[in-house]
C-alpha cells in the first residue's frame, strides 16, 4: 500500500516495579516447583506492584515520562494516548484519563483499549492510522497492566505466568521509508470462554457471590489457549512474512508476545529464524499482557538499527492474535 505519511516509532520506554517474585517464591504459596515453571513456561521471576494505592495508570505514567524525557518533549505536545489494557485503574473514567492528569497532558486525547495479549498491536496500528490520516503528530501508545491485581495466588495454572509491568512507544510521521509497513490483526470471539476474568463487568456486577466464586480472577483453560496460541502466533508471522515477500534472512528481529517460551519457540521455528534474533525476555518479567512487546523493544532498543526489518507477533484472550512487520527507524 502506498501512502505519503508513514508512521514510525520514534522512541520507547519502559517500567516495572522493583519487587520481584520468583518460582522459589511461588512453591511457598502453591504446589509446584521451579524445574515445572521453567520447562513448562521458560519464567523465573515476574515483577509484582505492591504498593496497594499504585496501579496500571501509575505504571504507565512512570513509562510515559521516561519517554517523554529521552526526546525532551513536553507532555502538553502530545495529540493522543491509547493505554492497551485489560487492568485498567477502574472501569471507568479511562486509565488513559488518569494518566493524562497524571502527566499532564493537558492537549490530549485518549482512550483505552481492550485486547488482552494482543492489545499493544491493536493500539499501535491504531495509533499508527491517526499519524497517517494526518491528524495527530505525536501518538503515545502505550501497554501496561497490573496482572497481579486479578491473578489467583492459590492457582497454580495462572499465578507462575503473570506479572506486572508498562512500555510505551512514541509514534510520528515520516516521509522516510522506515515505520509501520503492514498488519494484520484478527478476531475469533468464539475463543472468549476459554481466557477471562467473569465477573465485574455489566454481565455479572461485582457481588458478595461473584467474590466468593473467586469471579474477579483470571479464568484460564491453559490447554486450549496454548494450543490455539502455538498455531495462530506462528500462521500470523508466517502470513505477514509471505504478504511482504520477505525471507528469514530479511528479519532483523521477531518481538514476539511474552507468554510462554514455547510458544515463542514455534513462532519462531515456523518463520525459520535463528534464536540470535528474537527478543526474550519472559524468564525476567513473566507475561505482562499488553506490556511484553514494549518491554522487549525497550530492552533491545540499542541493538536496533536505522532500517532493521521487525515482526511484531502476539495472541491473547478473545482470542485476539496478530503482526505488524516495521522497519526500525533510528540508531540510538
Ligand atoms: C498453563 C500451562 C503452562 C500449563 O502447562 P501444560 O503443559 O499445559 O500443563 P497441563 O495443564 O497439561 O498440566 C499438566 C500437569 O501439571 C499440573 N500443573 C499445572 N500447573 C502446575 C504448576 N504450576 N506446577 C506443577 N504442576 C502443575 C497439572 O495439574 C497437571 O497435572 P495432572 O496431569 O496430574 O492433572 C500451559 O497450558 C500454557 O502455557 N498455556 C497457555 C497460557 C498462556 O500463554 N496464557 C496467556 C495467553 S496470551
Amino acid at each position: 500500500m502506498s501512502k505519503n505519511l508513514s508512521c514510525a516509532i520514534t522512541a520507547v520506554a519502559g517500567w516495572v516495579p522493583d519487587t520481584k517474585l520468583t518460582n522459589e517464591d511461588l512453591t511457598n504459596m502453591v504446589e509446584t516447583s521451579d524445574e515445572w515453571i521453567t520447562t513448562r513456561t521458560g519464567i523465573k521471576e515476574r515483577r509484582i506492584l505492591k504498593d496497594p494505592d499504585k496501579a496500571t495508570a501509575y505504571m504507565s505514567s512512570r513509562a510515559i515520562e521516561r519517554l517523554l524525557s529521552k526526546r525532551n518533549i513536553k507532555a502538553n505536545e502530545i495529540d493522543l494516548i491509547i493505554c492497551a489494557t485489560v487492568t485498567p485503574d477502574m472501569l471507568f473514567p479511562s486509565t488513559a484519563s488518569i494518566i493524562m492528569d497524571s502527566i499532564g497532558a493537558t492537549n490530549s486525547f485518549g482512550f483505552d483499549l481492550s485486547a488482552a495479549c494482543s492489545g499493544f498491536l491493536f493500539a499501535l496500528k491504531t495509533g499508527a492510522s491517526y499519524i497517517e490520516s494526518g491528524s495527530c503528530q505525536k501518538v503515545v501508545v502505550v501497554g501496561s497492566d497490573k496482572m497481579s491485581s486479578i491473578v489467583d495466588y492459590s492457582d497454580r495454572q495462572t499465578c507462575i505466568i503473570f506479572g506486572d509491568g508498562a512500555g510505551a512507544v512514541l509514534l510520528e510521521p515520516t516521509k522516510e521509508p522506515v515505520g509501520i509497513q503492514d498488519s494484520i490483526l484478527k478476531v475469533d470471539g468464539s475463543g472468549k470462554q476459554y481466557l477471562k476474568q467473569i465477573a465485574g463487568g455489566s454481565l455479572r456486577p461485582s457481588s458478595h457471590k461473584t467474590v466468593d466464586n473467586k469471579e474477579h480472577y483470571i479464568f484460564q483453560d491453559g490447554k486450549t489457549v496454548f494450543k490455539f496460541a502455538v498455531s495462530k502466533m506462528a500462521d500470523v508471522a508466517a502470513e505477514i512474512m509471505q504478504k511482504n515477500k520477505l525471507k528469514a534472512e530479511d528479519i532483523s528481529w521477531l518481538v514476539p508476545h511474552q507468554a510462554n517460551l514455547r510458544i515463542i519457540d514455534a513462532t519462531a521455528r515456523r518463520m525459520g529464524l535463528d534464536n540470535k534474533k528474537i527478543m526474550i525476555n519472559i524468564q525476567k518479567y513473566g507475561n505482562t499482557t499488553a506490556a511484553t512487546i514494549p518491554l522487549c523493544l525497550w530492552e533491545w532498543e540499542k541493538k536496533l538499527k536505522k532500517g532493521d526489518n521487525i515482526i511484531l507477533a502476539a495472541f491473547g484472550g478473545g482470542f485476539t492474535w496478530g503482526a505488524i512487520y516495521l522497519k526500525w527507524a533510528y540508531n540510538s
